[in-house]
């Protein structure tokens, strides 16, 4: 099956753009490392599959068949390169475990050469500041990548998403999109 990744997007594929395409990315913050991700992470990606939030659209939670699986997840990590050059792996560096993904994708719902940024975590990790950390390091990644500009689509809803995105310096634009289902999905840019 196709892995949707995040966001409400439909489309999503590597950024390939900038210096470190193709290239091993690792980003090192205080207490994070952001690198590419191992097949034995696909438990990690797995785990945040299934503590997605009820409002997120079907294509991004677990479905009746239990797809995508572990093995769905490994499958993605060997073979898409959006794994090693766009979405890294936040890794721990004090416990060395895994606790979610930081990165640059481009969605195709912005313009040519403004990817959007993108994060989610394990819950049990949430308010420690990780996500703020983590999309500092990408923030940097990307200006030194030769990108000017960066987007990121966040649902009305999400008040801890909204939050990280303010302050590591995103606005909210007049652009929305309304689902009468999901909620109304915000666009928010920065300048780099
Ligand atoms: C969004 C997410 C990555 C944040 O991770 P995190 O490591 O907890 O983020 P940080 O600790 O860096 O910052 C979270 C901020 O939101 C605030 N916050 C968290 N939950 C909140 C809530 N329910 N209401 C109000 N504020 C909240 C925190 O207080 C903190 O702000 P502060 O530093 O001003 O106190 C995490 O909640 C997550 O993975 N959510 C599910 C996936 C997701 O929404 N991804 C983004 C899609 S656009």
């Amino acid at each position: 099956m196709t892995v949707a990744l995040f966001g409400a997007c439909e489309k999503v594929s590597a950024m390939t753009g900038g210096a470190t395409a193709g290239s091993e990315v690792v980003l090192e913050t205080s207490r994070l490392l952001l690198r590419p991700w191992r097949v034995a992470e696909a438990v990690v990606q797995r785990e945040l599959w299934t503590e997605r939030d009820p409002r997120v659209p079907p294509h991004r939670r677990i479905n009746a068949d239990g797809h995508p699986t572990v093995a769905d997840l490994e499958e993605s990590i060997r073979t898409k390169q959006l794994w090693s050059t766009g979405l890294l792996a936040v890794e721990r560096k004090a416990s060395r475990d895994v606790i979610g993904y930081c990165g640059l994708v481009d969605s195709g719902r912005g313009p040519e050469g403004e990817p959007e940024l993108a994060f989610e975590l394990l819950c049990r990790v949430w308010r420690q500041g990780y996500a703020t950390e983590a999309s500092l390091a990408v923030l940097d990644w990307a200006r030194s990548s030769g990108y000017e500009r960066l987007w990121a689509t966040v649902w009305d809803w999400n008040t801890a998403s909204r939050r990280v995105l303010a302050k590591v310096g995103f606005t909210e634009t007049e652009r929305e999109e309304v689902d009468a289902v999901h909620g109304t999905t915000l666009f928010t840019t920065r300048r780099l």
